[in-house]
């Protein structure tokens, strides 16, 4: 390929003399007459000191820029921004967080074609930014890699973040005082990195290296370490060697890419919430996907981790044994995994993971096939009168398959958490959360809280969970969200009262209100929409523009 080729986007910006302009206000930035002649490359850092999970990313920035020159471009790096789902669940800030992932893609978007990137490499460590960064550079299609800034160390006694939840509801029902509470915050976060369980963040890190788009290895990295600076080192030359083959995130973010991603998470037993963000990664690119294909891929991937929410281990625990590139070949080897789809590296994944040595002897962290700690995936697609257009929910099998209760209708996070604190959930009750959807909410909040309560006091295998809110990668227990349409929309759910029953069933996918079609249809003729619950700012915008949870929440499907 010729230079100009791979200047293809910044020559626009920077050459001929009509261009002198741009250039002058480049020059004051650092560029010389060689740099207007090398491709550029746009650095987006995420990085913030307001959550662990961003506070270094500034120097993993600095680091992918360094790779970058030094393969012969010229980086140029810019911020977007951050939330932490860790500070703001359970309570009304949390509306954003969902909407900041279309911030994050938006700005990404922004800023790279506004400036004419002919490359970038992205660095994200939280649950939305790391779906943002891939959906910004996706748009733009232009030769692209990821970073994951990598997982924390554990705190003190073997302990994370959703440990910090669990203590509030074990403190509500009195079997910890508020010296051990303090003592559980003050210790569990030891320093910078992602949630350390199998939570939405390392799950999206998996994905995305499953779907190539970042370097073998990248998504099993302590966030602290020698071996994350030089991934981003190699991120930073690996867009050049990109931009020299003209490979772009069409090329590599292809339907079997896609199902590689779906394989991994499942593999992981990863968060619901990848099934929300792969839905809108694949919609940036053009790849049908759809909540069956999740079903379709989950008859027959076991999950394979015993990794926390529900499992014993924590992410910088697989780090030591080796990561997720063992467990990718072992899928692969089992004819589980795409392994032609070409990749970041510009090889195929299967070329990628040639060579990739088995887990050490003795593990217990990632089980064997032959047993599995659940022989097909514990995210299932419901689908019943409740949720015609479907609802996720995970079930490891440690809560049941089945279950039938009786509702305890909410009409919002605050007012449930404070019902179940208070004592007044009990065993049986099938608690139904609504009017939290994406429209609704709006911003489809995690109901973190609420069930962190319900498992502190004691009632995880006998109280279930439905919403058409979503969840955190830390939520565990029999809880079912994504329920699609929302309430706000007139789905079902927003004619359930108190002391309806319910059955979800995961073995035959259903979740019912056990009522008549004609009782259904007399009560949803009954109902009022309520008034949009904001006016004015970036959650209006978002409840007028997102669509439905079902196909992934995103704010650009116009067509
Ligand atoms: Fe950022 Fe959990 S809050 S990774």
């Amino acid at each position: 390929m010729t230079e100009d080729k791979r200047r293809r986007v910044s020559s626009e910006v920077v050459d001929g003399t009509n261009k002198a302009p741009g250039r002058a206000m480049l020059r004051a930035v650092g560029f010389t007459d060689e740099d207007f002649r090398k491709p550029q490359v746009g650095i987006a850092s995420t990085w913030s000191n307001l959550t662990p999970c961003n506070m270094h990313i500034d120097k993993l920035a600095e680091h992918a820029a360094q790779g970058a020159d030094n393969a012969g471009g010229k980086s140029l790096t810019f911020n977007t921004i951050t939330v932490s789902d860790g500070i703001s669940n359970g309570y009304k800030g949390m509306k954003y967080s969902l909407v900041s992932r279309e911030v994050i893609a938006d700005s990404i978007e922004t800023v790279a074609g506004c400036e004419g990137f002919d490359g970038i490499v992205a660095i994200g460590g939280c649950d939305k930014n790391m779906p943002g960064c891939i959906m910004g550079m996706a748009r733009l299609n232009r030769p692209s890699v990821f970073v994951y800034g990598g997982t924390i160390q554990p705190g003190k006694n073997h302990t994370d973040i959703i440990s910090v939840f669990e203590a509030v509801g074990e403190h509500a029902r009195g079997k910890i005082d508020v010296k051990q509470l303090h003592e559980v915050e003050s210790t569990a976060i030891p320093g910078p990195g992602s949630c350390g369980g199998m939570y939405t963040a390392n799950t999206m890190a998996s994905a995305i290296e499953a779907l190539g788009m970042s370097l073998p290895g990248s998504s099993a990295q302590d966030a602290v370490s020698d071996t994350k600076l030089e991934d981003c080192r190699q991120a930073g030359a690996a867009v050049l060697n990109l931009l020299e083959r003209d490979i772009k995130p069409t090329d590599i973010m292809t339907r079997e890419a896609f199902e590689n991603a779906i394989t991994v998470v499942i593999a992981l037993g990863g968060s619901t919430n990848a099934v929300l963000h792969l839905l809108a990664m694949a919609h940036a690119v053009d790849v049908k996907l759809e909540l069956d294909d999740f079903m379709r891929i989950g008859a027959k991937v076991p999950v394979l981790a015993d990794l926390r929410p529900s499992g014993r281990f924590m992410m910088s625990e697989l780090v030591e044994i080796g990561g997720i590139l063992p467990l990718m070949k072992t899928l692969l080897d089992a004819g589980l995994l795409h392994g032609d789809c070409l990749t970041v590296t510009g090889k195929t994944l299967a070329e990628n993971l040639e060579g990739i040595a088995p887990y050490p002897e003795g593990q217990e962290i990632i089980m064997p096939l032959d047993r599995p700690i659940k022989k097909n995936s514990h995210l299932v697609v419901l689908r019943g009168n409740l949720a015609p257009d479907g609802a996720v929910a995970k079930i490891t099998g440690k809560e049941g398959t089945h279950f039938t209760g009786t509702a305890r209708v909410f009409e919002s996070e605050e007012e449930c958490l404070e019902k179940i604190l208070e004592g007044a959930v009990q065993a049986g009750d099938v608690v139904v959360i609504r009017y939290e959807g994406p429209k609704g909410g709006p911003g489809m909040r995690e109901m973190l809280s609420p069930t962190s309560a319900i498992m502190g006091r004691g009632l995880g295998d006998s109280v279930a969970l439905i919403t058409d809110g979503r969840f955190s990668g830390g939520s565990h227990g029999f809880v079912v969200g994504h329920v699609s349409p929302e309430a706000i929309d007139g789905g079902p759910l927003a004619i359930v009262e108190s002391g309806d029953r319910i059955t979800i069933d995961a073995e035959t996918c259903r979740i019912d209100l056990e009522l008549d079609d004609a009782e259904i249809r007399q009560r949803l003729e009954k109902w009022t929409r309520p008034k949009p619950p904001v006016n004015r700012g970036v959650l209006a915008k978002y409840a007028r523009m997102v669509a439905s949870a079902s196909e992934g929440a995103v704010t650009d499907r116009f067509d």
